[in-house]
């Protein structure tokens, strides 16, 4: 669990700099900017907003990941000037955090009122019907570390937060995925692919291998990523409502690998996936999910 002394002397560093402005003194939405989404930071209105760098601010560690910068950006958003906390670079367990330091920016978000998360994410797509550029609003998850013994909320249960045993079955709020896809659909016209999926986190950093993107296509997955739902558990444990978006950036690679055997073997970087083409699709896609983000935060 995290420390409630550092989780509570964070939130008073937060509070005292947003306090400045009586506008953004109430976040009630956190939304977790995903690999090449930090630009949904740039839809606050420029004129109220404070941002605050991790180094500011106790208990949050630093990313380390080209193309996650670490600040938190508090702001409106829409013409109903909600007041939103976003993390520009999020934390992954990857780096060598423990889910203690990744899920902390949670926890400090519930101490402040915040009751509504969004999470976005770049995520390799695995159901053969998803292309690069394509959304997927997860519904389920499957926790491969959570199942295999590595589990954000293993140890004391934080009583003040939520239970000991955690329901994660109903984790992807319905109302908000409803109003996610009304809002692009009826409201922006967008005409971008947007699946409804199963997301499977992987600890990485390696991209998956041909035989374990196999298995997680065999095992219900609809995309696999690095983030998302360590989280996801965190924010629900904290009574938070969820809503979470995958960015297809790439197709994961499941055919069988070039044979010796073969007459004319396929060029080894074929089908391999990259940061940056992660980051390529992402930057083309990620204007329509700032839209999309901007009028669902509107509705909250
Ligand atoms: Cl292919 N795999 C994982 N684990 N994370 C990703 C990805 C693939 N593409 C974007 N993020």
């Amino acid at each position: 669990p995290q420390d409630l002394t550092e989780l509570e002397q964070s939130c008073d560093t937060l509070r005292q700099k947003i306090s400045s402005n009586p506008k953004l003194a109430n976040p009630r939405v956190m939304i977790i900017c995903g690999s090449g989404l930090g630009g949904i930071a740039s839809v606050l209105d420029p004129v109220d907003k404070i941002e605050v760098l991790y180094s500011e601010i106790p208990g949050f560690r630093s990313s380390t990941v080209p193309g996650h910068a670490g600040k938190l950006v508090f702001g409106l958003i829409g013409p109903n000037k909600v007041p939103v906390m976003c993390m520009v670079g999020r934390l992954h367990y990857y780096e060598g955090y423990s889910f203690d330091d990744t899920t902390f920016p949670i926890r400090v978000a519930s101490l402040l009122g915040i009751t509504t998360c969004i999470v976005t994410n770049a995520a390799g797509g695995l159901n053969s019907s998803y292309s690069p550029g394509h959304l997927m609003i997860i519904n389920d998850h499957i926790n491969l570390p959570g199942l295999a013994g590595a589990h954000p909320l293993r140890g004391p249960n934080m009583d003040l937060f939520g239970p000991r045993f955690l329901p994660t079955s109903d984790a992807y709020d319905l109302e908000l995925r409803k109003l996610f896809v009304r809002v692009s659909r009826e409201q922006l016209k967008l005409t971008r692919p947007i699946h409804e999926g199963t997301y499977a986190f992987v600890l990485g950093p390696t991209f998956e291998s041909r035989a374990e993107s196999r298995l997680l296509r065999t095992l219900g997955a609809d995309a696999v990523g690095m983030s998302t739902v360590a989280e996801v558990i965190v924010a629900r444990h904290s009574g938070l409502k969820v809503l979470a978006l995958s960015l297809i950036t790439n197709a994961v690679v499941t055919n069988p690998p070039a044979s010796v055997w073969d007459e004319k073997p396929v060029p080894l970087d074929q089908g391999m996936a990259s940061h940056a083409e992660v980051l390529e699709a992402a930057d083309e896609a990620s204007k329509d999910v700032q839209k999309i983000i901007e009028l669902v935060v509107n509705e909250l």
